[in-house]
């Protein structure tokens, strides 16, 4: 489509948007701060493109105001920002970013998952802190990695990866829930068993969240199923705030009814859970687990290939509703 304008909401690679700017007139959002709703909207009009992240809200109201947008790239494999109903009703082809990122955010959750039962981040505020002063046998002694059970929610492509770093690679016994079972030659590969949900946060050592955010899998993870894990268990959330309940997370590690949790991603993301932050037993991060520089570049350029197929005629590489294509 010549002539076409596109809009990159955020920061992005200069390089990489040069590759957008070769073919359409492109505007840019030069800040690192996400856009409100209403500057979104402003944005984008006359656009027939858009570039986002994860952060940028695309819902039904934007897309009646933006009647010229016919398509939506994120760089994100996250879509839950995104009501990909709303823009199949309105004609909008949307892509995501699978695949790019697999390895790299299954590095990070299995680095988090082991900073969380080795306790990393608390001791090393002891050690900054100048608190110091000798050596002690149980000094942040934790749980171990190796041969420990690795309980996996969501066995998709990134899960499947990190089942293969705990088979594979520290001998530990993999176990997983998600709605379908994975082929039995994939589940032996994997060294994994499919358990029910109640079943595999009994089991879990180390339990790590990699479930897509839906309305089914809103607090997920709450107070009684934190409840059925182990004292000595950790929990990791890799996946999206909202899987988890913060509130009821804070409480069972204050109470003692987990040992310890890694947390990426919050309910109301930049802002953390008050509770939580005053917790000595997590770990906290923001939002990083695909930040490798060649990942987020790579994240980026299929979202560029993307908007440069759907808008120059061709076919998406990775849409999530084809459907509006063949429309
Ligand atoms: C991204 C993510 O960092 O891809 C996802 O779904 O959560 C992260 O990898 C972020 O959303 C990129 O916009």
């Amino acid at each position: 489509m010549s002539g076409a304008t596109v809009f990159v909401a955020r920061r992005v690679f200069g390089d990489i948007v040069d590759r957008l700017r070769e073919q359409f007139d492109v505007r840019t959002h030069e800040a690192d701060t996400p856009l409100s709703q209403p500057e979104l909207i402003a944005a984008l009009q006359g656009c027939d493109g858009v570039f986002i992240t994860g952060t940028e809200k695309i819902d039904a109201t934007l897309l009646d105001a933006c009647p010229q947008l016919k398509a939506v790239c994120t760089m994100a494999v996250g879509y839950n920002n995104i009501d990909v109903p709303a823009c199949t009703q309105h004609g909008v082809v949307v892509t995501n970013a699978p695949g790019v990122l697999t390895e790299t955010t299954a590095d990070f959750g299995f680095a988090l998952m082991m900073a969380t039962a080795r306790r990393i981040s608390e001791s090393e505020r002891f050690l900054r802190e100048g608190r110091w002063k000798h050596w002690g046998v149980d000094m942040f002694a934790g749980g171990d990695i190796h041969g420990a059970t690795l309980g996996i929610l969501g066995m998709g492509r990134i899960g499947q990866a990190i089942a293969k770093r705990g088979h594979g690679g520290f001998d530990m016994k993999v176990a997983y829930h998600n709605r379908s079972h994975l082929a039995p030659d994939v589940e032996a590969s994997l060294g994994a068993t499919w358990m029910s949900l109640p079943d595999l946060l009994a089991s879990a050592d180390h339990l790590v969240i990699v479930t897509p955010y839906t309305p089914v899998t809103h607090h997920l993870i709450g107070a009684s199923q934190l409840a059925l894990m182990k004292p000595t268990a950790t929990l990791t959330n890799i996946a999206r705030g909202g899987v988890v309940d913060d509130a009821a997370l804070a409480e069972a590690l204050a109470a003692g009814t987990i040992a310890a949790a890694g947390l990426d991603v919050f309910e109301g993301e930049p802002v953390v859970h008050p509770a939580l932050l005053a917790l000595r037993n997590v770990v906290l991060t923001p939002h990083i687990a695909s930040a490798s520089v060649p990942t987020r570049r790579a994240m980026a350029n299929l979202a560029v290939d993307n908007l440069l197929a759907v808008l120059g005629g061709g076919a998406p590489l990775t849409a999530l509703n084809p459907e509006v294509l063949k429309a």
